[in-house]
Formats: structure tokens, sequence, C-alpha cells
């Protein structure tokens, strides 16, 4: 080294050792690269490192000073650096002996979330609820007189034919509609009432594009002092503007039910749509059914109405097929 090394040649020199050094440690892929350009580059004897600090001596007092600062932010840079690299690349001895390098990026975990036909029960739920209904619950295996008797259906009547039903032993069935929780409801409270019940209903009807032998409803009662069936529709159109949109019509045809009186089904035509499309059935609760309960149809007057879930989260998706909803298969149900 001359004793008139200048200070610019001896600090480029030093920021290409820090550059080289840098992308050797951090290139470093296990524990002997590392030892490598440790000793190459921070090594006592030899290492580069040493040189460079070596050349101190050929410096005058002034470039002393400037240079010595810098040799010793990138010696300390260096060894950073070669510590974070043996950290880097040496593993447990367990952990290699097992094939395990926990070096890896982890494995993310596959979040899920709620079937389709759950979201929309949760969103009925919320909408009803802003309406003040609150949820009711009833069985899916039912009696007689819950799934008919007390909804009016008399013995003769051909919905109770067993090709129509799932009849179990003594007396009981899967419950064909969820109109079985109107009577549940009014036995246990006096009116008002403000309820809405969503679940599972049995049918043994041929699976294909739009049927199925199981599905879900959300069945609808309010009773009360002078409710009309503008009540009903008000409550139906508000419904099914919210979840469907804005621009959604909704349609009574006139219908008959045992249990309502008059009767009516519900149509609703929706943006783009070329024709009605059924969603369910309504009505005014049949004197005959507060009589089973004991109300009086001479104080209380309500409506009732049976949706289907399907139905709905159909047409809000735009699923053309019943069957998906029931395959759990993922590729289809990570859509929604
Ligand atoms: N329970 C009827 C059905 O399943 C629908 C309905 C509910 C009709 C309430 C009138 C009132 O078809």
């Amino acid at each position: 080294m001359s004793a008139n090394d200048s200070l610019d040649a001896a600090q480029a020199d030093l920021e290409a050792l820090e550059a080289s050094a840098l992308s050797a440690f951090q290139g470093a892929r296990d524990p002997q690269a590392v030892e490598a350009a440790r000793i190459e580059f921070l090594g006592q004897k030899q290492g580069r490192i040493k040189t460079a600090q070596e050349r101190l001596r050929g410096l005058d007092p002034a470039a002393k000073k400037v240079y010595g600062q810098r040799f010793n932010t990138v010696k300390k840079t260096l060894e950073d650096a070669c510590d974070a690299a043996k950290a880097r690349v040496e593993r447990p001895a367990a952990a290699v002996a097992e094939g395990l390098d926990i070096t890896l990026p982890g494995l993310r975990p596959r979040l899920g979330h709620r079937h389709p036909l759950t979201q929309t029960a949760e969103e009925l739920v919320d909408l009803f609820g802003r309406f003040g209904f609150s949820v009711a619950r009833g069985p899916e295996v039912e009696d007689i007189f819950h799934n008919f008797e007390a909804l009016n259906i008399p013995a003769s009547h051909p919905a109770r034919d067993p090709l129509d039903n799932f009849y179990l032993s003594n007396g009981t069935m899967l419950r064909s509609q969820t109109s079985t929780v109107q009577i549940r409801v009014m036995e246990n409270q006096p009116p008002p009432v403000r309820v809405i019940a969503i679940g599972r209903v049995y049918r043994p009807d041929t699976v294909d594009a739009t049927h199925s032998f199981m599905f879900h409803q959300i069945e609808g009662l309010m009773v009360d002092r002078g409710v009309t069936m503008a009540d009903l529709k008000t409550v139906l159109r508000l419904f099914a503007q919210s979840y469907l949109g804005r621009d959604v019509k909704i349609r009574f045809r006139p219908s008959f039910f045992p249990f309502t009186e008059p009767s009516v089904e519900v149509d609703m035509l929706w943006h783009g749509g070329d024709r009605w499309v059924e969603m369910g059935g309504a009505g005014m609760v049949d004197p005959n059914v507060f009589r089973a309960v004991g109300y009086d149809p001479e104080e209380v007057t309500g409506f009732a109405f049976g949706l289907g879930i399907e139905r709905l989260c159909m047409r809000r998706h735009a699923i053309d097929d019943i069957r998906l909803l029931y395959q759990n298969d993922t590729r289809f149900l990570g859509q929604f």
C-alpha cells in the first residue's frame, strides 16, 4: 500500500467489497456456503475486510478519519449479514433428519365459509328481524296434528296421501311444510304474534333441476287485531325488494290452502326476467286454525306465508340447478 493512496479509490473498493459480500451472504443456501463467505470476507487472516482495513495505513490523517468511519459501518453490516445467513441456513438436527425444513414458508390454511343456503337463511332472519319478526323453531319429525289436523287439513284431504308424504311409525312424519311451526307458536303464546320459522321440509318428489325430496322453507306468521292482506302484501314486497333488488315486483294469484282464507300464490318478477316465478304461498289465517290453537277469530286476524329458501337463493345467485346446493362440491360452493 503506498503512503499516498487516494481516499476516493479506497472508498470505491470498500463499497464494492460490501456489495459482493452482502450478495454472497444473502445468496448462501447452506451452512457450508455461509462459512465459505465468512472466510472470504471476514476471515481473521486473509479476509478481504482485513485487506480493506490495512488500507487505512496508506491514507493521510483527514482521509483516515472519513475512511475509518465508513470501514467500521461496513464491517458491522457484514458481520450482521453473516449472522443472519447462519441463522437462516441452520436447522435443528432432528428436523433435518426427518426431512422437515422449517425454513420453508408455511401452508396457508384454506378459509371456509357458510353454505349459500345458510347465508340466505341468515339474511332472511336479519331482514325480517328489521320488520319486527323473531325466529321460531319446530321439530322436523312432526305429529299428524301439527302437520295436518290443526292446519285444517282433514284426513280425507289429498295433501295427506301417503305417496306425497314421508310417514314414520307411531303417528309421526317428516314435516312437509313449516306451517307446523305456526301451530306450535300459537299454542305456546297469546297474540300478538310476529314470527318467522326457517327449516327443512320433506316431500317424496323426484329429484330434478328444480325439485328435491328435502328443501327449506321460510314461514311467516303475523297475528294481531286488525291485520289485513295489505299488511301481508307490503311485508312480502318490502322483503322481496330487499333480498332480490329494488326493481322486483310481486303479484298475488288466487289460490287455495286449507289453513288460509283467502289464499294466494306469491309470484315475483325481476329486472330482465321474462316471466313471473312462483315463490310460495300465503294468505289470511283461516278461523279454523285460530280455533285449533285457542285464539278467538272474532278478536284477531293474521297472515301467513311460506316461501322456498332454495328458490330465493338460486334467484339471488343465478343458480340454475337445485342439486348443486346439496352436492358439497367446493368448486361450486367456493364461489359464494
Ligand atoms: N305451507 C304452504 C306450502 O308449503 C305454503 C303456505 C304457507 C301457504 C303459509 C299459506 C300460508 O305450500
